[in-house]
């Protein structure tokens, strides 16, 4: 079954990728580039051992894309394309609406020209904001802090009204908390171009010797060590839950669901560091910055849903271990 995979190149993209081969799919990649490179397209065929299809194209290029899903009978659309950096989309929010709100309504206009009507969407934490109640579920109410979460709200919006317009739809939104980590060969990590100061990144560069501290942006949190709180989430994990909610989205008809997927834990960034010091037993040496703009203090999330409806759980300590059930 053809499935097409936008932002494939990324760090989460090119680990579904994995997921959807290992799980019997053709998955093409569609990416800009604009945040990778076709060096995960080769390592992609490292690891699969195939060619790897792809296009370099823009989401936001109707006609392309819909030249794509039809010449390669796609029967549904996986969309991790998309910018990341929440502190950059306080600094530029145009940036942001410009590629991924814009880019979210061109894609379905390129998906409901060629007649392909499932969808499984990127989405992100950051919809719930500063959440009043712990953990977040679905129902939890949203109310984005930066641009780059409100781009995510507004493509749900958007999402779920194409589909009450027509029942042929069927739409699953996953609403990521914070993905670290690679897949078991450690190719498939995040190279991004950006600066991302993703909290696990920079704790993987000072263990690789590339910088000398971890910079922890704010240390004056209502938490237990004045640290953010964030539910963290094996990558692998993370991309499995792609496999669920694909089967759940291609079976379904006229229905727009959502679905949480984390760990189910509080771990403040402290906490992380420590993981991974006593996991590698390597010092990992930090500095207090500034809270950053638009950071939440602390969000988890409650995964029953994603648990009961989709079957699925992680399976992989944030150390990249697997978890072996008894
Ligand atoms: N990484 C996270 O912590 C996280 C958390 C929640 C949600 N998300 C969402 O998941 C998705 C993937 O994130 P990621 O971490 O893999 O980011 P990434 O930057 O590694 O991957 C995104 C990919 O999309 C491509 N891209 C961007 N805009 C495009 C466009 N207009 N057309 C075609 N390709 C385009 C980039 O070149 C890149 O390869 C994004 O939508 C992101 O917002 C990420």
């Amino acid at each position: 079954m053809n499935i097409l995979i936008t932002g494939g190149a990324g760090y989460i993209g090119s680990n579904i990728y994995l997921s959807l081969f290992n799980n019997g799919y053709n998955p093409i990649i569609v990416d800009n580039f604009s945040n990778s490179d076709t060096r995960r397209i080769n390592e992609l065929e490292t690891l699969t051992k195939q060619q790897v299809k792809y296009y370099e194209c823009d989401i936001r290029d109707i006609d392309s894309m819909e030249k794509v899903l039809k010449e390669n009978d796609i029967v549904a659309v996986i969309d991790a394309a998309g910018y990341k950096v929440t502190p950059e989309s306080v600094t530029n929010p145009l940036k942001y609406y410009k590629n991924n709100t814009n880019g979210i309504i061109d894609l379905l206009i390129s998906m409901q020209n060629a007649n392909v009507k499932k969808i499984v969407f990127s989405s992100s934490a950051s919809v719930y904001g500063d959440a009043k109640i712990l953990p977040v579920n679905e129902e939890s109410e949203t109310n984005p802090v930066s641009p780059y979460g409100t781009t995510k709200l507004q493509s749900e919006q958007i999402i779920k009204d194409l589909v009450k317009a027509d029942p042929e739809w069927s739409a699953i939104s996953l609403r990521y908390f914070n993905p670290l980590g690679m897949d078991k060969s450690g190719m498939l990590d995040d190279y991004s171009n950006n600066m991302t100061n993703n909290v696990y990144d920079s704790i993987r560069e000072v263990i690789d010797g590339k910088r000398d501290h971890l910079d922890i942006f704010g240390n004056d949190y209502d938490t237990v060590d004045g640290t953010p709180v964030r539910d963290y989430i094996h990558i692998t994990d993370l991309a499995d839950g792609h496999i669920s909610a694909l089967k759940r989205a291609i079976d379904n008809k006229d229905a727009f669901e959502i679905f949480n997927l984390g760990c189910g834990n509080g771990v403040t960034v402290l906490q992380l560091k420590k993981i991974f010091e006593e996991h590698t037993h390597k010092e990992i040496p930090s500095v207090f910055q500034d809270r950053r703009a638009g950071d939440a203090p602390v969000s988890y999330a409650d995964i029953t849903k994603a648990e009961k409806v989709l079957g699925w759980k992680p399976m992989h300590t944030l150390a990249g271990e697997e978890i072996t059930v008894e």
